[in-house]
C-alpha cells in the first residue's frame, strides 16, 4: 500500500477528495495531511476525517528555506510517506528538496501549464480573453509549475466571469482530476490523462 502524504496550507478541498478516493481497492491510502499554517481549514477537516496532522511554521525560518525544508523531513519521517501530494501548499520548496522526493511528488496548479505559472491565474485568462480555463497535475520538478503534466482538466470561460466564479469552476475539475491522476500515477501509468 503507497503511503501518501498531503500538503495544504488553506481550506483543503483537494486533500479532501484526494483521501475520499484512497479507499477500498485504492492501491493508497493518506498516512499524514501537513500544513505550513497551524489554523489552516484543511488540518481541522483532515482530523474530522481521522487523519494524522502536522504543522510546521515557515515563519521561524525566516529565509531560510532549506532550515524550513530539514523541519518538513523530519516532521515527516514517522509517517514514512512514499509520496507527496502538494494540493494548495504554497510555499516554494527549494531544489534541494524537490530532488530529495524526485519522482515522488505532485503538484495541482490552478491553469493550462504551460499557461500561466505562479500566481492569480484566473484573472490573467479572463484579462487575455481566453475562452477556456483550467487545472493541471504535474510531476513536481525545481522549476516552479514545469514539471511532466500527468493531467489536465478544461472548463469554458462564461460570459461575465469574475476570477471568483471562473476559480470556482475550475476548482470543481480540479476535484475530479487530481484523485483521477493520483490513481493512476500509484499504479504506474504516467501518460496525461485529459478531461472532461
Ligand atoms: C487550488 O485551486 C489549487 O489549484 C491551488 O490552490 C487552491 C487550493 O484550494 N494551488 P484547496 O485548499 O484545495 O481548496
Amino acid at each position: 500500500m503507497t503511503r501518501v502524504a498531503i500538503f495544504v496550507s488553506g481550506g483543503g478541498s483537494n486533500m479532501v477528495k484526494l483521501v475520499e478516493s484512497m479507499t477500498g481497492d485504492h492501491p493508497a491510502r493518506p498516512c499524514v495531511v501537513l500544513s505550513n499554517q497551524a489554523d489552516a481549514g484543511g488540518l481541522v477537516r483532515a482530523r474530522e476525517m481521522g487523519v494524522p496532522t502536522i504543522a510546521v511554521d515557515h515563519k521561524p525560518f525566516g529565509k531560510d528555506r532549506p532550515a524550513f525544508e530539514d523541519a518538513l523531513n523530519a516532521a515527516l519521517a514517522p509517517y514514512a510517506p512514499d509520496l507527496i501530494c502538494l494540493a494548495g501548499f504554497m510555499r516554494v520548496l527549494t531544489a534541494g528538496f524537490v530532488n530529495g522526493w524526485a519522482g515522488k511528488m505532485l503538484n495541482i496548479h490552478p491553469s493550462l501549464l504551460p499557461k500561466y505559472t505562479g500566481l492569480h491565474t484566473h484573472a490573467r485568462a479572463l484579462e487575455a480573453g481566453d475562452t477556456e480555463a483550467g487545472c493541471t497535475v504535474h510531476e513536481v520538478t525545481p522549476v516552479l509549475d514545469d514539471g511532466p503534466i500527468l493531467g489536465q482538466g478544461r472548463v469554458p470561460v462564461e460570459p461575465g466571469d469574475t476570477p471568483d466564479t471562473l476559480a470556482a469552476r475550475v476548482l470543481t475539475m480540479e476535484h475530479r482530476l487530481y484523485p483521477a491522476v493520483l490513481r493512476r500515477f500509484v499504479e504506474g501509468e504516467k501518460s496525461p490523462l485529459f478531461l472532461p
